[in-house]
């Protein structure tokens, strides 16, 4: 990436080698992207994060009063927030799915939602509060049978778990490469099935996305491929960090990193849910969870734990020191040792109460 970057600056970007160098990596990492995540290349759109990918397909609707989303309790803001917005733009109507921890009742749940006039289904395939892995392949069966189209947000599933969008069933996935592809940040993607990429409207537009164009008649035809929701420029060096960040996930093996984070997670969990004052909030049962781990401080009696474990530790985590709330992500390049160093602050913090 800083490669790329130092060759676009110093021998400039209109360079024919250097756009030619450009354009390659660019088109690679949209091949390695498509590829990582079961679609075709002509199926991606390289965006700059996921919420780009939420964007594109909620305004690429036309949204009329009474036409209804069904969203999660447990969106992240960049997953509810383009929803608010059209219900205050057009009048559509949110409808959201509480979910717990029981697969069977996720799946019950959406089809107690949905109705003739569910326009969209929009869920993360990952849970961002607690990790809880959603049965993305039973949702996409629901909706599909009840002729509706389905969107997952894969945020916190690319990269960590196996993600196989054709196995899945889904007709869009936001995702990126700066969250557990460990790729630069400003390297997402969005896939849209082939049969909705003519379908899905156009909001975004500017240059590199016409097969032709022309000034004086006013009009344009997009090109046929998922790029035609891609326009302009970008920052190209992130995408050769992306295509590297794949190279380097793909020889780990992502059932590998799989079973680590889950022998890392399924570990830690454990080992928290002794200590008293500490509530594991994320499932414990690994089949339906990742390395996401939702932690409960309030019995701590402390002000703000995850405050505390920066200033004097240097531990990073997320952390809402209202809702007396942490989650960490136990990724796979994790030690023991360091998990081991958390669990004795936590004791360290329990032991003080
Ligand atoms: C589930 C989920 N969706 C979307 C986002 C936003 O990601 P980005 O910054 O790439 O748009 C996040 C960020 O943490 C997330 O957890």
């Amino acid at each position: 990436m800083v490669r790329l970057l130092r060759l676009i600056e110093s021998d400039g970007p209109f360079n024919p080698d250097v756009n030619d160098t450009v354009h390659k990596v660019y088109e690679q990492a949209r091949e390695d992207m498509g590829r990582f995540v079961g679609a075709a290349s002509d199926e991606i759109a390289l965006t700059r994060n996921v919420s780009d990918g939420i964007n594109i397909v909620a305004t690429g609707f036309d949204w009329e009063p009474g036409d209804e989303v069904i969203i999660t309790d447990q969106e992240h803001p960049s997953g509810a927030l383009p929803w608010i917005n059209l219900s205050r733009r057009y009048g559509a109507k949110i409808r959201v799915l509480p979910l717990t921890h029981n697969q069977d009742e996720t799946v019950a749940s959406l089809e107690g939602l949905i109705n003739p006039k569910t326009k969209l289904v929009f869920l993360s395939h990952v849970s961002t509060r607690t990790g809880y892995r959603l049965p993305a392949k039973r949702l996409c069966e629901v909706s599909h049978a009840n002729g509706v189209p389905i969107m997952l947000d894969g945020a916190h599933a690319v990269g960590q778990i196996p993600v196989d969008v054709k196995d899945l069933g889904c007709d869009f996935y936001a995702g990126c490469g700066h969250k557990w592809v460990l790729a630069p940040q400003g390297s997402g993607f969005l896939y849209v099935d082939r049969e909705w990429i003519d379908k899905l409207k156009l909001t975004w537009l500017g240059w590199g996305m016409t097969e032709e164009y022309d000034l004086p008649s006013l009009s344009f035809e997009a090109v046929s491929e998922a790029r035609r929701f891609e326009y302009a420029t970008m920052n190209w060096a992130h995408f050769g960090g992306l295509v590297k960040s794949i190279g380097v996930a793909e020889e780990l093996g992502i059932e590998n990193t799989e079973a680590r984070i889950s022998e890392l997670a399924t570990n830690l969990k454990q080992r928290l849910s002794d200590i008293p004052g500490i509530e594991v909030e994320s499932p414990m049962d690994p089949e339906i969870s990742t390395g996401l781990v939702a932690l409960s401080t309030a019995g701590l009696n402390h002000e703000a734990p995850g405050q505390w474990l920066w200033d004097e530790h240097r531990i990073l985590v997320a952390h809402n020191p209202e809702q007396q709330s942490m989650r960490l992500a136990v990724a796979h390049f994790l030690l023991e040792e360091e998990l081991d160093r958390f669990v004795q602050c936590m004791s360290e913090l329990a032991e003080a109460r």
